[in-house]
C-alpha cells in the first residue's frame, strides 16, 4: 500500500473525481463539458495508472462502469423497507374517487397537493448509499427480498457511484426506475437482429434483460438510464417537508430526476396533468404507461399510510396500453411500386396505442420465420409512438390445430409475373417490372428520368396523370400518346403537349446501355448497363445470355446475374420490348471490342474545369466507350487529367503529381483518332 508514491495516489483520486464529473454532465445534466476524446485520454490515463498499481483498484472507480466478464450469482438480499407497488386508477372516475378517500382520511375539505410523475416503463431498484458511495444495488422481487444486482448497476452511466455535495447522511437508499430509452431500444434489436439472436419485444422487457445479464460487460453495452423518484434515508433531520424538495435533495447528490415532474393543486389539476403529458407522450424518448400521483406533504403520507402493499397516498393513472393480444385472421401480399412484396397480416381489429388496428407489416418471410407466424395465431400487437403497428410475439399455447404456416406466393398477385428471390436477399420481387401495374407509374418514372431516355417534361405529376387516365400502362403506350390526348389533360396547354410528344419522339434512338439502364432491371445501374452493353453489343445477346456469362462482366455478381435473368424470362417483359420495338424504339447497338482492343482499358482519367464543346457527362461516356473509368479526384494512379476553362485544384494536384494533362482540344484529337464523334 504504502510503496504508492503521494503523486500518484493524489493524480488516481483526482481523475476519478474529474471522470465522475463528466459523467455526470454528460449522462445526468445532459450537458457535456469536455469533447469525448478529451474524457477517453483521461480514462485511459486512470486505466494505466491502476494496471500499473494494482493496490489503488477500487470498486467505484469510474474504470469499473465497463463491467467485468466474472459472473454474478444475483444473491438475495433482504429490503430494509419493503418496495411496494401502486394502486391503479384506469379512469377519470377512479382517479376523483382516489382523491375523495385522501381527503376524508385525512379530513381535509380543500385541494390536496399532489406531484405528478411520468410512470416510466421500467425496473424499480434500490440504491444503498454508505457515506456517500454507493454499496449495494438490488431489484424489487417480491417487494420484501430482491436480487443483488451491484455490478450490473455500476455500469449504468447516470448512477452515481459517489453522491455530490457533502450534505447527505451517513445511510442514504434512493428508488428509481431502469429503463431504456426509446432510441437505445431500437439500436439494441438491430444489433440483435444482425447478430441473428432473439431481439426484446419492448423497451421494458431489454431493461429487464439487460439488468439480468450474468457478465456486467453485457449490461455495460446496453443503453441503460436511471431515473430516481424517491429516498429514504435513516437520519430524519436531512427530509425536507415535502416529497418534491426530497427529489431536489437527491437531484443535488447528483441523481437525474424527470424534467416532466410537477406540482398539482387539488384534482382537477392532476387530470389536467394526465391529459398533457399523454398529449406528449409519443414524443418522450422513452416509453412511459401513465402518471404517478403522490401526496405531496411528508407528514400527510405518514398520517394515510400503507393499506395491504400499496401507499394510500400515491396511485398510477394508466395510459391506453401499447400492446394488446390480437388474431391474425389472413396474412396477403401487397407489391410495392419497386416490385417488393410484402406480407401484411390481417388482424381481427384490436384498439392499441389509441387507435383501432387491422393491418400490420410482417415485413419478410425471414421475419414470418423469426417469429414463427401461423394463421391463425394469436399474436402480440404493439403500437409504440407513431410508429407502424408491429407483430412483435406470437402465443404459440394459443395456436389452433392444423394453423397453416405462411408461404409466399409463387406469382405477384398483381400482375401474375413470378415472384423471385434472389439468394442473400431478404426481400422477394415481382419480376414484372415493365409490366406489372403496382409498379407501372415508377418504372415509366425511371425509363423517362435524366440518365436513362432523359425524355424532358414527362415528370412525376404527368405521370401519375397519365396512368390514372389510363392512357398509359406501360412505357411502349407513351409512343402512342397524342398531342389531342395529353392536352386534354389538366394544366397541359398546347405548346407543351408539342414539346412532350416531341422530347418522346427524341428517344426512339437511344444507345443500347441507356435503354438497357432504362428497363428498370433491379442493381442495374448506370455503369453496370454501360458494361453489359459493352460486352454483349446486342440487347438480344443479353437477353439470351446465362448466369455465368453475365458474370464476366465487371461489377456483375450472381445477385444482379439473377436479377437479370429472371427480367428477360418474364413473358410479359419480353411483350414490353416488342411492343417498344414495334413503337418503332430502336437501340443503337455497340460495336464490342474485346478488352484487349479498347484502347484506354485499364485507365483511370479524371475531369475538370468546364469543357465548351461538350458536356462533362458526354466527355465522361466518350472515354468509358475507348474503355477508360472516369473517377473523381485525381492520385498517383491517374492515367490523365483532362483540364477544361477554371480547373482548379485537381489540376495544380495533377501537375504535383507528375500526371499526363490534356486540354479540351487535346482530348478532342484523342476521341477523334480512336473513331469517336466529337
Ligand atoms: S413510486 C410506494 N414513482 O411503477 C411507491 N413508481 O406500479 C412505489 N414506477 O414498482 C413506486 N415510475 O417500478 C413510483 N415515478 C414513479 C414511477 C414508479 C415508474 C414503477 C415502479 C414501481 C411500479 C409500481
Amino acid at each position: 500500500m504504502t510503496n504508492v508514491p503521494e503523486t500518484i495516489r493524489k493524480r488516481v483520486d483526482s481523475l476519478r473525481a474529474t471522470l465522475e464529473d463528466h459523467n455526470y454532465y454528460y449522462y445526468v445534466q445532459d450537458d457535456p463539458r469536455i469533447p469525448d476524446a478529451e474524457y477517453d485520454r483521461l480514462f485511459r490515463e486512470l486505466q494505466k495508472l491502476e494496471a500499473e498499481h494494482p493496490e489503488l483498484a477500487t470498486e467505484d472507480s469510474p474504470t469499473r462502469r465497463v463491467g467485468s466478464s466474472a459472473e454474478t450469482s444475483f444473491e438475495e438480499v433482504t429490503h430494509r423497507l419493503p418496495m411496494l407497488s401502486l394502486d391503479n386508477a384506469f379512469s377519470e372516475d377512479e382517479l376523483r374517487d382516489f382523491d375523495h378517500r385522501v381527503r376524508d382520511r385525512l379530513g381535509e375539505d380543500g385541494a390536496i397537493e399532489y406531484v405528478c410523475e411520468p410512470k416510466l416503463d421500467g425496473l424499480a431498484v434500490s440504491l444503498h448509499y454508505e457515506n456517500g458511495t454507493l454499496t449495494r444495488a438490488a431489484t424489487r422481487g417480491d417487494g420484501y427480498t430482491g436480487e443483488d444486482i451491484t455490478a450490473n448497476i455500476r455500469t449504468i452511466p447516470s448512477v452515481p457511484l459517489k453522491l455530490r455535495g457533502s450534505g447527505y447522511p451517513d445511510l442514504v437508499e434512493v428508488r428509481g426506475e431502469v429503463y431504456m430509452p426509446r432510441a437505445g431500444f431500437e439500436k439494441l434489436n438491430e444489433r440483435l437482429a444482425e447478430q441473428g439472436e432473439k431481439t426484446f419485444v419492448n423497451p421494458r422487457n431489454a431493461a429487464a434483460g439487460s439488468l439480468r445479464q450474468k457478465k456486467s460487460t453485457v449490461t455495460a453495452r446496453r443503453p441503460l438510464e436511471l431515473c430516481a423518484y424517491s429516498m429514504a434515508v435513516t437520519d430524519e433531520s436531512v427530509l425536507p417537508e415535502t416529497h418534491w424538495d426530497s427529489l431536489q435533495l437527491v437531484r443535488d447528490w447528483g441523481f437525474r430526476i424527470n424534467p416532466e415532474m410537477r406540482k398539482a393543486e387539488g384534482v382537477e389539476a392532476c387530470l389536467d396533468a394526465y391529459n398533457e403529458l399523454m398529449a406528449k407522450r409519443d414524443s418522450l424518448p422513452y416509453e412511459i404507461d401513465g402518471i404517478v400521483f403522490k401526496v405531496n406533504r411528508l407528514d400527510l403520507q405518514q398520517e394515510l399510510g400503507f393499506v395491504s402493499r400499496a401507499p394510500r397516498w400515491a396511485i398510477a393513472h394508466k395510459f391506453p396500453a401499447q400492446e394488446e393480444l390480437t388474431i391474425i385472421e389472413d396474412v396477403e401480399f401487397q407489391v410495392g411500386r419497386t416490385g417488393a412484396v410484402t406480407p401484411v397480416a390481417r388482424l381481427k381489429p384490436v384498439f392499441v396505442g389509441g387507435v383501432t388496428v387491422s393491418n400490420a407489416t410482417l415485413h419478410n418471410m425471414d421475419e414470418i420465420r423469426r417469429l414463427d407466424v401461423h394463421i391463425g395465431d394469436t399474436v402480440f400487437i404493439r403500437r409504440a409512438g407513431d410508429v407502424i403497428p408491429q407483430v412483435v410475439k406470437v402465443v404459440p399455447e394459443k395456436r389452433p390445430a392444423m394453423a397453416p404456416m405462411v408461404e409466399m406466393p409463387e406469382h405477384c398477385p398483381v400482375c401474375g409475373s413470378d415472384i423471385v428471390q434472389i439468394e442473400g436477399e431478404a426481400v422477394a420481387r415481382c419480376s414484372g417490372g415493365l409490366y406489372c401495374p403496382a409498379q407501372r407509374k415508377e418504372a415509366i418514372r425511371h425509363y423517362a428520368s435524366r440518365k436513362a431516355m432523359d425524355i424532358e417534361g414527362l415528370g412525376d405529376r404527368l405521370i401519375e396523370m397519365l396512368v390514372d387516365e389510363g392512357m398509359v400502362s406501360t412505357v411502349a403506350d407513351l409512343y402512342r400518346l397524342t398531342k389531342f390526348q395529353i392536352a386534354s389533360l389538366e394544366r397541359m396547354g398546347d405548346k407543351s403537349a408539342a414539346n412532350l410528344v416531341a422530347a418522346i419522339d427524341r428517344s426512339r434512338e437511344p444507345v443500347l446501355w441507356r435503354f438497357l439502364y432504362a428497363l428498370g432491371i433491379r442493381e442495374v445501374g448506370e455503369a453496370t448497363a454501360k458494361g453489359l452493353a459493352a460486352h454483349f453489343g446486342t440487347l438480344e445477346a443479353i437477353s439470351e445470355a446465362d448466369e455465368e456469362s453475365l458474370q464476366t462482366v465487371p461489377d456483375v455478381g450472381p445477385i444482379v446475374a439473377g436479377h437479370i435473368r429472371s427480367f428477360f424470362d418474364q413473358p410479359h417483359n419480353q411483350e414490353t420490348l416488342a411492343a417498344l420495338k414495334e413503337a418503332g424504339v430502336t437501340w443503337q447497338e455497340e460495336q464490342v471490342l474485346s478488352v484487349d482492343e479498347q484502347p484506354l482499358s485499364g485507365q483511370t482519367w479524371v475531369l475538370t474545369g468546364t469543357l465548351s464543346g461538350m458536356t462533362r457527362d458526354e466527355a465522361k461516356e466518350k472515354l468509358e466507350q475507348l474503355g477508360a473509368k472516369v473517377a473523381g479526384s485525381v492520385s498517383r494512379k491517374t492515367a490523365c487529367v483532362v483540364a477544361g476553362e477554371a480547373a482548379g485544384s485537381k489540376l495544380t494536384k495533377a501537375e504535383q503529381l507528375g500526371v499526363p494533362v490534356l486540354d479540351e482540344a487535346g482530348l478532342a484529337d484523342l476521341l477523334r483518332e480512336h473513331g469517336v464523334e466529337v
